[in-house]
């Protein structure tokens, strides 16, 4: 007999039926134990737990029924096969009930019964494996609900790491040129509002917000002199002041986090390809870069200069509108002049 066969224990008190039921069983290859009495049941039951009971369910000594609710609440998953007589057809029903699995009257119809023991033993093996396999996709589960928590945790730190970078980098540009100072913050919410109202998705808007933020980064490698001069700038300072967006990326591009460069790189691009770094021209620019332009501008012009005064809101809308299709895309133009109508209606600005 190998150790991993199917256990059976027969509890019958007729000697000559235990004898039948062995031998039928042992060529099944099953394990057999016996017990004559209800009490040698127990005992059996408390050292090893079978697979299939064969239960008489008249014992001399215990009540059968009580021992199938007995084991039943011990070993759900241990089959049970009432052996009755004819007398005790209600018993059986009850055992049925209780739990167990089939019934057999006296005299026992021997090939119906092998049968009905393989049957048990095979949806039990079915029954064992599916909780197996449940139990295997619960424990799955809740890994991967770890390993998401995990991710979700880690995410949330990039994030967090990420928004320190971009301030600390705001900050330090603001620390080198007092004209930045706000400026990239009005830019970056003209620059957002305008993606807005063009229907852009949440993902692009914060990325033309960031960029925005950090446009002019590159200023900081600008020689003190150029970047606070006082008064105009010749034709070299100003050769010198159009790197400033290849410098910017140049700063940035090792943040492999960062995915708006190129709207950095081409924010001083012109609509009619006459900008600078790359002349792109209409819809070579990216559009995060044409929103900021426009943004970038209307800021500028806006703004005190130490060799000039600011121009009105209404002269630099003039002048926006002027250079719509040359200097700027028609269509952020539109956008931005409805946002800014909207400022107005609210009395903002
Ligand atoms: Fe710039």
């Amino acid at each position: 007999m190998n150790s991993s066969a199917k256990k059976i224990l027969i509890i019958e008190d007729d000697q000559d039926l235990v004898r039948t039921f062995t031998a039928i069983m042992e060529n099944s290859g099953l394990a057999v134990s016996v017990a004559f009495s209800g009490k040698e049941a127990k005992n059996l039951l408390k050292r090893s737990l079978p697979d299939l009971i064969l239960l008489d369910i008249k014992l001399p000594d215990v009540n059968g029924l009580n021992l199938i609710e007995e084991v039943k609440k011990e070993f759900t998953e241990t089959a049970i096969i009432v052996i009755t007589g004819h007398s005790s057809l209600d018993n059986a029903i009850r055992a049925l009930k209780l739990g167990a699995a089939d019934f057999f009257i006296k005299p026992v119809d021997l090939k119906a019964l092998k049968k009905a023991t393989d049957k048990c033993l095979w949806e039990q093996e079915k029954a064992l494996e599916n909780k197996r396999l449940y139990q295997e996709v619960q424990t799955q589960n809740i890994e991967l609900e770890k390993m998401m928590k995990k991710i979700k945790k880690l995410n949330e730190e990039l994030s967090k790491a990420y928004i320190e970078t971009i301030k600390s980098l705001a900050e330090a540009l603001e620390a080198r040129d007092p004209y930045t100072k706000s400026h990239s913050d009005i830019v970056a919410n003209y620059a957002k509002r305008i993606a807005e109202k063009m229907g852009l998705p949440f993902y692009e808007i914060k990325k033309i917000f960031q960029s925005a933020l950090l446009h002019d980064l590159g200023k900081m490698a600008m020689p003190d002199g150029i970047l606070n001069k006082p008064g105009l700038l010749d034709e070299k300072e100003w050769e010198e002041v159009r790197k400033h967006p290849e410098k910017s990326e140049e700063i940035l591009k090792h943040l492999t986090f960062i995915t708006f460069l190129p709207i950095i790189r081409h924010h001083h691009e012109r609509f009619d390809g006459t900008g600078y770094p790359d002349k792109l021209s209409g819809d070579m620019i990216p559009l995060g870069a044409r929103i900021l332009a426009v943004a970038d501008s209307f800021e500028a012009m806006t703004r005190d200069r130490s060799y000039r005064k600011a121009l009105s809101k209404e002269h630099a809308i003039e002048e926006i509108k002027r250079c719509s299709g040359s200097q700027f895309d028609p269509k952020v133009v539109i956008a931005f002049l409805e946002v800014l109508s909207n400022e107005m209606e609210k009395g903002v600005g």
